[in-house]
């Protein structure tokens, strides 16, 4: 599926194919993180399917229906190439990094977990890699235990070690930190926990997109991620889990087009993936998807994590010179998210100063509120890029925060 041929990786070229910079020329879009802007292929894929070829999936046996199952099935062989999966049975279609870890949660582990068991998450988990964890842990009577870090945002590996014992079934970890940008020793968590017994779940909402990922190679049970974050539409995402774990798992969700057949006494369930992918889907947003990740294929994954280490590196450097501006998480291992803060001005204040530049960054708590308490902020601004951005984004952005901070002063 690869494409053979890749294309440089040069911000300038890669922005004319995204349309909202055509839109706002003068937008430095630094909110990637949360969201990534579509390329042209993206949009235009879901239009037309809108436009030429809807109908619904697996049911019509008319050409229009047969060739909408085709694509719709066929993205599922580009998202097993993309993250280096086995088979397409791996991959289940979900409406994003939240559901995935939901379904994880209900269907493989809680019939796993009873009271005295444990649960590791780290310290720098998103709410969607916490929340499902701390009810499955609430209802069964469980410890849900954190995996600590130390000042630079980095996971203290030994105390992992120590925590992992026979209670404990099941860890989730964090690929990237949305708010630090700490990128995890996944392999070694990974490592670590199977050496005991224990399956991994990896969330990989923020790595997808800039890193290579080999599911195998990182050998965890179960992948996460979101569509929207590696340039596609939103309220669709990916699963990926181990052959046996799936197979053992019973679906949550009941409905149509994941049975083999129905009474009014019982029912038999499909096989994995389609036992948890019940009623009709996003298929237009899942066929975007696959243009997300053919777009994404067509560059070196090597090429964007330099350019990004470069661009992160100088922005990080930049910002050290605005006076008083203090960046939380500075782990060896890091990707171009930046969160930063100003003891006296709120982070809300700052995204707003350089919103008014048409500079987009976010702020707030970035869904990891335990992690601000860690840090004893009430949040900071961040700024995430991608291999759209440029250094005179970076520059731009500076600017802004020296001139507020005069203002403010
Ligand atoms: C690390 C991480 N995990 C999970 C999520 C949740 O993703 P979604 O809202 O697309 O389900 C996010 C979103 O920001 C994230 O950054």
């Amino acid at each position: 599926m690869q494409l053979k041929y890749k294309i440089m990786v040069d911000p300038l070229i890669i922005r004319q194919d995204f349309p909202i910079f055509r839109h706002h020329p003068n937008l430095a879009y630094l909110d990637n993180a949360a969201t990534m802007q579509k390329p042209e292929t993206v949009i235009q894929g879901v239009a037309n399917f809108y436009r030429k070829e809807n109908a619904n999936i697996h049911r019509g046996v008319y050409q229009l229906a047969i060739e909408a199952t085709e694509k719709y099935e066929r993205v599922r062989h580009r998202a097993a190439s993309l993250i280096g999966a086995p088979s397409t049975k791996n991959i289940v279609y979900t409406s994003g990094t939240t559901a995935g870890i939901n379904l994880v949660v209900q269907s493989f582990l809680e019939k796993r977990l009873s009271k005295d068991d444990e649960v590791l998450i780290t310290a720098m988990e998103h709410h969607a890699n916490l929340i499902p964890w701390q009810m499955v842990c609430k209802k069964t009577g469980a410890q849900l235990v954190v995996i600590p870090m130390n000042e630079r945002g980095e996971l203290d590996m030994d105390a992992f070690k120590e925590r992992l014992s026979g209670r404990t079934k099941m860890v989730a970890a964090v690929h990237i930190s949305n708010t630090l940008g700490s990128i995890n020793p996944v392999e070694d968590i990974v490592d670590l926990a199977h050496k005991r017994g224990v399956p991994v779940l990896i969330d990989g909402a923020q790595s997808v997109a800039h890193y290579p990922i080999d599911v195998k190679e990182m050998d965890c049970d179960f992948f996460v991620f979101s569509g929207h974050k590696v340039f596609g539409p939103t309220g669709v995402g990916i699963l990926y889990g181990k052959e046996e774990h799936l197979s053992s798992m019973a679906p949550v969700f009941f409905g149509g087009d994941m049975i083999r057949e129905v009474s009014f006494e019982d029912t038999i369930f499909a096989e994995h993936p389609q036992k948890f992918e019940a009623g009709t889907t996003n298929i237009a947003g899942i066929i975007g998807l696959g243009y997300a990740m053919m777009f994404l294929q067509q560059y070196n994954k090597k090429q964007i994590v330099k350019y990004l280490d470069e661009l992160g590196g100088y922005a990080r450097q930049e910002l050290k010179s605005v006076k008083s501006l203090k960046i939380v998480g500075k782990a060896k291992r890091k990707s171009p998210i930046i969160s930063f803060h100003f003891k006296n001005i709120h982070p809300h204040d700052v995204a707003t100063f350089l919103g008014a530049e048409n500079i987009a960054i976010r702020a707030g708590h970035h869904c990891t509120q335990p992690l601000m308490d860690i840090f004893d902020i009430p949040g900071t601004s961040r700024a995430s890029f991608t291999f759209y951005n440029t250094f005179e984004e970076v520059d731009r952005m500076v600017k802004v925060l020296k001139e507020m901070k005069k203002f403010l002063s």
